[in-house]
């Protein structure tokens, strides 16, 4: 009798714990857990076979085999015997410098706070041993390991950083696939074989805290069950809690559904956007995978980086920088450089990144190139961040206005600066001359400007949700493919 009462009470428990239903306007409710838009930093891994051609980027196969593009096909031509095919690089995938623990202590140097590793991309490998690929899996061919299941219990066990997962929907040469397609995805053999039980396979496995869709644009939500399974990750799976997802799960549902938004790849808006958003940005001017045929000036400059980083995060959004580690199973030297190099600004400014919302202002009026972020904690602190050095002198910013409690200082700095209030508005700080081994650090500097008239947050937030309004009214947004 009590067994019975309990079993209906949990039934009837359950039947309430299914808090999302499985359409957009009920998982599109669900908040974003707190800790992704605290964060700000992640760092995207782009690995897998094409890793090992590593020739003009990880569509190697397709610009292959799908375009024929004549660069790859010379490529192929000239280096490899005449009937290689795509699978042959498999077993060439060694992966026998993969040292997870070592990747681990890179990416906490460079002060990210979550990692998105690609489990599998548009090829179809998987780099964790799933049971829905056979013989096409890390753990059967290859490096012969679980790469995904290395690094998350690695990144688990030695940093706070959160563990992702990448995921394309489709894969350019399954032939389930292309018979759904073919049947215009009236059919839904390849879905119910292979990307539904592989996600399902790869949350309860992993548990992995962003799940990271792509390769969705060739077929509509509706095709991939995308709304099915989201419903079951925010209700019922192991990270129901805590999990985020962007928003490539259908094609017709980029910068509209999901959890946060990607928009484009590279996506810059340049406004702000009615909803939280991700910049994912390639490191790699060229390319996500490793391209062993890269230059240096291929490579984008810290300066270039810490640019990306400071005006994403003025405009609301997060910011994923990309890293193809090499077939050998390494994040090569320049990679880890700018990782840590990103680290390095990071531990002296991470105040004015993490935990931050946007200002009324996001860029300055006056100076150039001036970014502002905000931060409340009881009351509100505003950042200009300087991407160019303050020469000697009095600098001048538009938007902050000075009250009598006002203090400025500059981030890694000792003691505060004068200042006054110019007629013309704004606020002008003296800067005196800063002894070269005191500087705070080397890549954009950050004056931090507490107490000001106009640091109301209040006001702050109704400013930014009429701003989001008018743009969601204008629905502005970019086309892409
Ligand atoms: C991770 O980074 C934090 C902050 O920079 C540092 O305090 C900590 O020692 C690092 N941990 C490891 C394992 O490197
Ligand atoms: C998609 O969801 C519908 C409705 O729940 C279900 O009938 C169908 O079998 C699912 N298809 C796949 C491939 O999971
Ligand atoms: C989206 O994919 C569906 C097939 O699932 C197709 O019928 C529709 O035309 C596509 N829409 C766009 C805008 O490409
Ligand atoms: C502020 O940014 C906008 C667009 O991002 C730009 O058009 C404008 O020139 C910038 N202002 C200054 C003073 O740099
Ligand atoms: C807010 O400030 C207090 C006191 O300085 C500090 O202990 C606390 O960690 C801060 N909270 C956040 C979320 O930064
Ligand atoms: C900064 O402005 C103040 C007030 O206008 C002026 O007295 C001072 O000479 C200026 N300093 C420099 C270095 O221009």
């Amino acid at each position: 009798m009590a067994l019975t009462l309990s079993i209906f009470l949990l039934v009837l428990q359950c039947a309430f714990c299914a808090r999302y239903d499985p359409n957009w306007a009920s998982l599109d409710s669900r908040p974003l857990p707190a800790w992704y838009d605290e964060g700000k930093v992640g760092i995207f891994l782009h690995w897998g076979v094409f890793s090992v051609p590593a020739f003009g980027s990880e569509w190697f196969w397709w610009y292959w085999q799908g375009e024929k593009q004549s660069a790859v096909t010379q490529y192929m031509q000239a280096n490899y015997r005449p009937d290689f095919t795509y699978a042959d690089f498999a077993p060439l995938f060694h992966a026998e410098f993969y040292n997870p623990a070592q990747w681990a202590d890179i990416f906490n140097a460079s002060g990210a706070n979550y990692l998105v590793l690609v489990s599998k991309h548009h090829e179809g490998f998987t780099n964790w041993p799933s049971t829905y690929s056979w013989n096409w899996n890390a753990g059967d061919v290859g490096p012969k390991r679980d790469l995904v299941g290395e690094l998350a219990d690695a990144v688990r066990q030695r940093t706070n950083i959160k563990f992702g997962v990448y995921h394309s929907m489709f894969e350019w040469f399954n032939p389930l696939f292309l018979q759904d397609q073919a049947n215009g995805f009236t059919t839904q053999n390849y879905v119910r074989a292979k990307t539904m039980p592989e996600l399902y396979e790869l949350v309860n496995k992993y548990k992995p805290e962003i799940v990271w869709s792509d390769g969705e644009w060739m077929a509509a939500d509706t095709y991939w069950n995308s709304t099915e399974f989201i419903a079951w990750l925010y209700n019922e799976s192991p990270v129901k809690d805590t999990v985020v997802v962007n928003d490539r799960w259908g094609n017709n549902t980029r910068c509209a559904h999901g959890g946060f938004w990607d928009c484009s790849d590279h996506y810059t808006p340049g406004t702000l956007v009615p909803h939280k958003w991700e910049n994912c940005m390639t490191i790699d001017k060229y390319s996500w995978g490793y391209r062993a045929n890269a230059q240096l000036s291929d490579i984008h400059t810290i300066e270039e980086l810490i640019t990306q980083l400071v005006t994403t995060v003025s405009f609301g959004g997060n910011m994923l920088f990309n890293v193809g580690p090499t077939a050998y199973g390494e994040i090569a030297p320049v990679y880890e450089e700018r990782l840590r190099q990103i680290g390095s600004w990071l531990n002296v400014n991470g105040e004015a990144i993490y935990k931050t919302h946007v200002w009324t202002y996001q860029n300055d009026s006056v100076a150039d190139n001036v970014w502002y972020t905000a931060r409340t904690n009881g009351s509100t602190t505003v950042y200009a961040i300087l991407l160019s050095w303050p020469e000697v002198g009095n600098l001048t910013l538009g938007h902050p206005v000075a009250s009598r409690s006002t203090v400025v200082s500059l981030v890694g700095y000792p003691g505060q600066f004068k200042f006054f209030s110019p007629s013309s508005g704004g606020i002008t700080i003296n800067i005196p001359p800063i002894p070269a081994g005191q500087i705070p650090c080397d890549w954009a500097w950050v004056f931090r400007l507490e107490g000001l008239q106009n640091q109301n947050t209040k006001l702050d937030s109704f400013a930014f949700s009429k701003k989001l309004k008018a743009l969601q009214m204008r629905k502005e947004f970019p086309k892409f493919q």
